[in-house]
């Protein structure tokens, strides 16, 4: 696994590490409940293996005193041309249901932080819904992200053929 750097730290009764293959179980679990279409485990688990090896992405999760693996982040970086320097994105965030209110998801956004500065980036980016309740309670806002006024462009290209398509080339719906 390359080498971010990241601390293992505990914080009060839980500690920050990075992701190493025995998480899958819990990964699989802690991003199904993100409420996403069904993941396929084998697909899920073919991403899992690559994303620890992938040397633009940082997997993060915090394990409480007991081993239980309570949390994930996500995290991945590349330059950018438009802002001349690095993004850092943080791809997903969760915190199993029982473990929040506790400070770990703040930790987890603070380790983001720190990889955007080791990292000298020019930008920390997240994406996420507004009827999230994480939203409705301005947890980002509180955290000091800005809400940037973007729309987000999709193909779900996986779901949609070619041969799909209508013939004007616009979108159905
Ligand atoms: C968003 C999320 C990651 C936050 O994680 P967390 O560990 O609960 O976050 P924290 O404990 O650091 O902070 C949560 C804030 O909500 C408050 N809170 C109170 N009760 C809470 C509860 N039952 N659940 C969550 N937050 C609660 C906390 O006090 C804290 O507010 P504060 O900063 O003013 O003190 C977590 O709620 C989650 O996984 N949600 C579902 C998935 C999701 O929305 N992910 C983000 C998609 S981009």
């Amino acid at each position: 696994m390359p080498d971010y750097g990241v601390d293992s730290m505990r914080v009060q009764d839980f500690t920050i590490r990075e992701a190493a293959e025995g998480d899958f179980d819990a990964a699989y679990d802690l991003t199904s409940s993100l409420g996403y279409p069904k993941l396929d485990r084998a697909a899920f688990a073919a991403t899992f293996a690559e994303v620890l090896q992938h040397p633009e992405m940082v997997l993060v999760v915090a394990e409480l005193t007991d081993g239980r693996v309570v949390a994930l982040a996500s995290i991945s970086h590349r330059p950018q041309l438009r802002l001349a320097g690095k993004i850092v994105t943080l791809d997903e965030l969760v915190v199993a249901g029982d473990a929040r209110g506790l400070g770990v998801g703040r930790t987890l956004l603070d380790e983001a932080k720190r990889l955007a500065a080791r990292l000298d980036a020019r930008r920390l980016q997240l994406e996420t819904n507004r009827a999230r309740e994480s939203y409705k309670r301005g947890f980002y806002v509180k955290n000091g992200f800005i809400e940037a006024d973007s729309a987000v462009m999709r193909i779900e290209v996986a779901q949609t053929s070619v041969c799909d398509r209508p013939s004007s080339g616009r979108p159905t719906s």
